[in-house]
């Protein structure tokens, strides 16, 4: 049996705050997925170098890799890094794309200061009874939640959805209210993974549905939105991974300045996963190719957790806006 904990006891901090300012101060949280020590280390050195509030959190995918309290143990590291670091940046362990409430429960009992449970698939009552129950456990011990209202194209964990539904306006009031959640993911056009859209020669990628943000903002002004499905997938990164041996033709992602945008509105939470698994892969691949006889992996690991501490500093510093705002 895993070990009780409460993520104050961490030095961790809920979303609350976070989300408060970045509604009011036209930027967004960068929440980033981590599955390895690297991957976290790069999150934290970019985070504390650009003194930006980060929301560091865990797919079930990642407890099924690493195993939930090896996370938390290291999300606790994470804290006491930045702090050494001379850096008091506010540090969130969310739980990403919660399928159930007892993944929540077991989030919220082993130091997670924030959950998200994903009801997306399921139908409108159903979606709110179940994440209703996660509130009402999670806030006896002031974990916040994240519930989602429509559905992203694309892969969420185990669960893959063909095509997206987008996010209906005139739901999230009574969603809201119904619920008691903290914050809402919705559906404007973006998608999991590193095939966003599908282009045909010479098309460009087609804009967000700021239209239904709007709307949804007008319906709850104020109330924190979160965007899933958010990276850019960096073409400098696809190009160096076809390059050395990959094979990723026809990825893209959203473009910066539509995150940049979104930054601006309602939407105080950004996911951003792939473009960091993007930057590790296409740096290793190369680092292999131009080091055949190497065989550390600190080498190859260390080459791509640099280049990812440069990526997510430019994130914070240009498309989130973040960046001096801990
Ligand atoms: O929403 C999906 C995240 O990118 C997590 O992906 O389930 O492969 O860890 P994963
Ligand atoms: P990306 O696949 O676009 O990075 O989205 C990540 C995400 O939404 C995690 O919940
Ligand atoms: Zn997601």
């Amino acid at each position: 049996m895993a070990k009780t904990v409460h993520y104050s006891e961490l030095g961790l901090v809920n979303t609350r705050d976070m989300f408060a300012k970045a509604v009011g101060g036209g930027y967004a949280i960068p929440a980033y997925n981590f599955n390895n020590l690297e991957q976290l280390q790069a999150i934290i050195t970019a985070c504390a170098e650009t003194s930006s509030p980060v929301i560091i959190q865990v797919s079930k995918g990642a407890r099924d890799y690493a195993n939930q309290t090896m996370l938390r143990y290291m999300a606790m590291g994470a804290v006491d890094m930045a702090r050494e670091m001379g850096s008091d940046i506010p540090i969130c362990l969310h739980l990403d794309h919660g399928d159930s409430f007892e993944i929540c429960k077991s989030c919220v009992d082993s130091g997670f200061s924030s959950v998200m449970i994903d009801g997306s698939h399921l139908s409108y009552d159903e979606n709110v009874a179940l994440t209703r129950k996660v509130v009402e456990y999670a806030h006896q011990f002031d974990v916040t939640v994240e519930g989602e209202l429509g559905v992203l194209a694309g892969i969420e964990d185990d669960v893959q959805a063909e095509t997206s539904t987008y996010t209906k306006p005139e739901e999230v009031e009574d969603f809201v209210k119904k619920t008691g959640v903290d914050s809402l993911a919705i559906s404007i056009g973006t998608s999991h993974g590193a095939y966003k859209f599908k282009l045909k020669e010479g098309e460009s990628v087609p804009p967000l549905r700021f239209d239904i943000l709007e709307e949804i903002e007008r319906r709850i002004p104020g109330f924190p939105i979160v965007l899933h499905g958010a990276s850019s997938v960096v073409q400098e990164y696809v190009r160096l991974i076809n390059q050395y041996g990959g094979k990723m033709d026809g990825a893209v992602g959203v473009p910066e300045e539509q995150l940049r945008q979104a930054a601006g509105s309602a939407v105080c939470k950004i996911n951003i996963d792939s473009d960091g698994r993007l930057v590790v892969t296409a740096k290793v691949r190369e680092y292999l190719a131009e080091n055949p006889a190497e065989f550390d992996p600190r080498k190859y690991l260390g080459a791509a957790r640099k280049e990812l501490v440069g990526l997510l500093k430019e994130k914070n510093q240009k498309v989130l806006g973040s960046a001096g705002r801990a």
